[in-house]
């Protein structure tokens, strides 16, 4: 821990599957609108739609189909898997921080970080403030404030650039392949939140931020 702020100036941590477990609701809000379409669609699908934006994640899931629907249409499906998004996340409140969220993010600032998030979802802002941490971060970035979705680096770029700190410097946090990517793209180093056998491109993969210490993101990947 000691060792760090020589190294890292900020974390930026992403927001569904990461803080919090949006990423499930993401994925039951998508298969209710694939069932309704009777297009195939299960898990491990979709670990390739986490971190991408929403019309993004509708074209992924329709495929070959995608051709076949007319922007109007498209649009109003991913209204619809919005409004079952909205759903699943109306009744969030702090107890729905992961485990060790909120004491990831506490660690960060005591320890002189300074801290970010960085979502491409427009629902980021809702779900922070039902989640009561605000006032935890420094920086949010979300979807208002960015053009390309991850695996692009941008969002983490802008995030660092708000902070005042170079990618170099950077810690990001992300359960995603795309987010993973999007981090080593900035320039960044990468946490993955997740499987190491899916989180292939992190430098390093821990289970859950509940082992989220200064010292275990120090440690390079094996
Ligand atoms: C990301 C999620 O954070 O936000 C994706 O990982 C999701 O699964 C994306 O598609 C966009 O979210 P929203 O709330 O704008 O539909
Ligand atoms: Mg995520």
């Amino acid at each position: 821990m000691k060792r760090l702020p020589g190294r890292f100036h900020a974390v930026v941590f992403d927001l569904d599957g990461v803080l919090t477990d949006t990423a499930r609701y993401h994925y039951l809000a998508w298969k209710r609108l694939a069932d309704s379409l009777g297009i195939p669609f299960d898990e491990a699908a979709n670990e390739h739609l986490k971190g991408i934006d929403r019309m993004g994640s509708l074209n992924l899931i329709l495929g070959d189909q995608a051709a076949a629907y007319s922007p109007e249409k498209k649009i109003a499906l991913a209204d619809k898997k919005n409004d079952h998004y909205r759903q699943l996340i109306a009744t969030m409140t702090e107890d729905d921080l992961l485990p060790g969220a909120r004491d990831a993010l506490l660690l960060t600032k005591a320890s002189g970080l300074k801290t970010g998030l960085a979502s491409v979802s427009k629902n980021a802002m809702t779900v922070v403030k039902a989640l009561g941490i605000a006032e935890l971060l420094d920086v949010i970035v979300d979807a208002a404030r960015i053009t390309h979705s991850k695996p692009h680096p941008e969002i983490f770029l802008t995030a660092a650039a708000h902070l005042g700190v170079v990618p170099g410097h950077c810690l990001g946090v992300e359960d995603a392949i795309a987010g993973v990517r999007a981090i080593k793209a900035a320039g960044m180093i990468a946490l993955g939140v997740g499987d190491p056998l899916v989180l292939t491109e992190a430098d390093l993969v821990i289970s859950g931020l509940h082992h989220f210490t200064l010292d275990v993101v120090e440690r390079p990947a094996q």
